[in-house]
């Protein structure tokens, strides 16, 4: 990736071209950059399992940053909604902010619902190749529901909450992703180590 795939709506805008690649930040860090895409149901574990492996990629030495969903609703996004519209923008920006830290070199870990198709490929068409990966977190929504960490379920099933994601607002799971765990028959360090050999395989 580099400055020329770079765009703006604003015509008059031209990217500058920076001297410094990608890969000269990256050797720097002695590792190769790159996006986890973590995406799931609410409370299917995604939280979990991307802390888990952002300190396991610590103590090997990588530079890593997670960006997850609840956090950055929090900062950066915490004008945005629940609805369609919003959350395709939520997941628009968590791309680009993902994108800016890859080119930084940071491995970065997303961890958000993202429950659409179209931009989860969105988000995957930001990065060049061998740099995105998707991790489709399985957890059944009936396990989700009984899990209920945030008692949003509950909140949901009550009416008190609208748009809820595999109830009243939609989840499409992903057909190919990279790598697939259900929390609910792996314990973390399985789903950790497996998700790093899948990551390190490619
Ligand atoms: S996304 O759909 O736009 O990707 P994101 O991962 O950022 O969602 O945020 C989801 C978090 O918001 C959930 O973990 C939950 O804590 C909270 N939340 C609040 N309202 C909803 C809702 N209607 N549907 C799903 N999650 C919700």
């Amino acid at each position: 990736m580099n400055n020329s795939s770079l765009s703006s709506a604003i015509a008059d805008v031209r990217p500058f071209a920076l001297s410094l690649t990608v890969a000269a930040r990256a050797a720097l860090k002695h590792q190769q950059p790159c996006c986890l895409w973590l995406t799931g149901l609410s409370g299917s574990g995604k939280s979990t399992l991307a802390n888990a492996l952002e300190v396991q990629l610590n103590e090997q030495g990588r530079h890593t940053f997670v960006l997850d969903g609840d956090n950055v609703r929090a900062g950066l996004c915490s004008d945005l909604g629940m609805g369609v519209v919003a959350r395709k923008e939520n997941i628009r920006r968590i791309g680009e902010v993902a994108r800016l830290m890859v080119d930084a070199g940071l491995i970065v870990i997303v961890s958000a619902i993202s429950p659409f198709s179209a931009d989860r490929e969105t988000a995957r068409a930001l990065f060049g190749p061998g740099q995105f990966f998707e991790v489709y977190v399985s957890t059944p929504l009936a396990i989700c529901v009984r899990r209920d960490p945030k008692g949003l379920y509950r909140a949901a099933l009550d009416g008190r909450i609208k748009d809820f994601t595999g109830l009243d607002s939609p989840y499409e799971a992903p057909r190919q992703a990279d790598c697939e765990i259900n929390t609910d028959e792996v314990e973390l360090a399985e789903a950790v180590a497996h998700i790093l050999a899948v990551l390190f395989k490619k």
